[in-house]
């Protein structure tokens, strides 16, 4: 039997994907492609069923900073075209270290150290970023910039190829808080950074992109975390906050010799 309010509900998912469908281009969300190894902490994470990817950063030569909600099995360093990733410097977790505070329900703390089971070589085109001891909460309207391998639309299945970058605007916590943003659902707190569209493009990190870095003038700030859709301008991305009290559990975490 037709009912009015299946058509309803057809109509409006019809309107839904056009939106959706539409709003963006092409890359990471509005990004393009970076020159090949110009971002040499990159690492390429995969899943033990090779089926997702996420993002990390090298911050030593045996330990890789990425997002607690990513199962990393292997880790690729010096990688820029994914299809070449075999010949590029392949490692193996030898050790996970979530957060011990991550919550996956409210999203914090959404950080992991990766222990590799041996350390990289430092060449051209692998190197690691060496993280400060001070913490840089970067100002609303502060330009950063993201990259990953992650989807570069919505709709799409795949993967980008080749790594992409694209420069995001911080938001304030208030503004990301209230009801047209994400209205205190998950909370954004003191430990989280929101960063998107500058008003004018839909920049934003996508499925794929998580566990990346957000690098403000140059200093690794955060880690690609979370988002609802990707390019939606009052949904912006949200990244865990390598505040001070991450920056000491990160320190002692890879201190630790008999990790
Ligand atoms: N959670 C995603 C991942 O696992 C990252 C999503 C970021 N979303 C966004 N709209 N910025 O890759």
């Amino acid at each position: 039997m037709f009912c009015p309010r299946d058509f309803t509900v057809f109509i409006s998912c019809v309107v839904l994907f056009i939106v959706v469908q539409s709003s963006h281009g092409s890359e990471i969300i509005d990004g393009k492609e970076v020159k090949p190894h110009s971002l040499p902490f990159m690492a390429l994470m995969e899943t033990p069923m090779e089926n997702e990817i996420c993002g990390g950063v090298l911050i030593h030569p045996s330990w890789v900073l990425t997002a607690a909600h990513c199962a990393a099995a292997k880790v690729f360093l010096g990688v820029h075209s994914e299809k070449e990733k075999e010949s590029s410097q392949v490692r193996v977790v030898k050790k996970k270290v979530l957060h011990p505070c991550y919550d996956p329900t409210d999203k914090v703390n959404d950080l992991m150290l990766v222990k590799l089971n041996k350390p990289v070589k430092q060449t051209t085109m692998v190197k690691w970023l060496r993280l400060g001891n001070t913490a840089k909460d970067p100002a609303a309207g502060t330009s950063c910039l993201v990259a990953g391998w992650g989807k570069t639309n919505n709709v799409a299945r795949k993967m980008s190829d080749v790594l992409k970058s694209v420069n995001v605007t911080v938001i304030d916590r208030v503004k990301c808080n209230s009801p047209k943003y994400y209205n205190f659902r998950p909370i954004i707190t003191r430990d989280m950074i929101c960063a998107g569209s500058n008003g004018q493009n839909h920049a934003d990190t996508c499925q794929g992109d998580s566990g990346g870095p957000l690098l403000c003038g140059g200093a690794l700030v955060g880690v690609t975390s979370f988002g609802i859709g990707c390019g939606v301008i009052d949904k912006p991305g949200v990244y865990s906050f390598l505040s001070e009290k991450q920056l000491v559990w990160i320190k002692k975490t890879t201190n630790k010799s008999e990790i």
